[in-house]
């Protein structure tokens, strides 16, 4: 089962929410995914209605000391399993940075334990190319790259390319990708310039879902809920259902 990774250096674009949606829409699917938090912001961890973590119930136990992941492992309400991040996971970047040996602690950790399982792993990533992102991508077998449907996102791309053949040719492998447009509003012409846009410069590796901006997915993760549980009927439980079915189809978790 595949370990992926969901990134893209630019805050803001829809990495948590699409984490927290894929992983319900997975849940749902009878997949039951294993969420690692490598945000310090830990909103991924919040909106899975996991509160008060404390440092050495989180990930940054297994970073800072090798506490396997398997003990950190919490059950998420809604039914999915997550290792939770805390506002220290900050400073890993700092404890780690010049260890040469950084970048594969989290590739080494899943080898060894969760893997086992069989689930679907989903990495939600921060927005920096930090430690934490490169033990995201190096342990990911493929990356799922948001982009928003607004003229700032799509300058990103260009710099985001950037830094994935960096990673690419430090990694000795190439990066499995793929792209989902989010907040695409369509009432605006803008918003198709930059699909287009996108689809030019990724072709087929654009997902044809496109997940719409939908005020009830910015609202459900301050109830702890993801769309399915907040507002099944709305338009982002639709999107996110469409784009769960399209990457499961395509074997992109398999
Ligand atoms: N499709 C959407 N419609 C409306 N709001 C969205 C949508 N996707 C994300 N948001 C909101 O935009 C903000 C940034 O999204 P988030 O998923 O946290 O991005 P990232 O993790 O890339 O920083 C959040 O407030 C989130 O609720
Ligand atoms: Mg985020």
């Amino acid at each position: 089962m595949a370990t992926i990774a969901i990134f893209n250096q630019k805050g803001g674009v829809g990495k948590t929410t699409t984490c927290l949606n894929l992983t319900a829409g997975l849940t749902r699917a009878q997949r039951c995914p294993v969420v690692i938090d490598l945000d310090p912001q830990a909103h991924m961890t919040l909106a899975s209605g996991i509160h008060e973590v404390r440092q050495e119930e989180s990930v940054v136990a297994f970073f800072k000391s090798g506490k396997p992941l398997a003990q950190l492992v919490r059950q998420a309400q809604a039914g999915w399993e997550i290792v939770p991040a805390t506002l220290e996971l900050a400073k890993i970047d700092v404890m780690l940075g010049n260890d040469a040996k950084a970048g594969s602690l989290l590739r080494n950790g899943l080898s060894e334990e969760l893997t086992l399982t069989g689930a679907p792993i989903l990495i939600d990533c921060c927005p920096m190319l930090g430690v934490l992102t490169l033990n995201a991508l190096l342990a990911a077998d493929r990356v799922l790259i948001p982009v928003s449907a607004d003229f700032l996102s799509l300058q990103g791309v260009h710099r985001l390319e950037v830094a994935l053949n960096v990673l690419e040719s430090r990694l000795k492998r190439k990066i499995e990708r793929r792209v989902v447009v989010t907040r695409f509003d369509a009432r605006r012409k803008l918003a198709f310039e930059i699909f287009d846009k996108v689809r030019e410069r990724y072709g087929n590796l654009v997902c044809n879902t496109r997940i719409s901006e939908n005020v009830s997915l910015a609202t459900s993760p301050m109830h702890g809920k993801d769309i399915f549980n907040f507002a099944p009927a709305s338009p982002g439980a639709a999107d996110y259902k469409a784009l769960t079915l399209e990457l499961l189809k395509s074997g992109f978790f398999d």
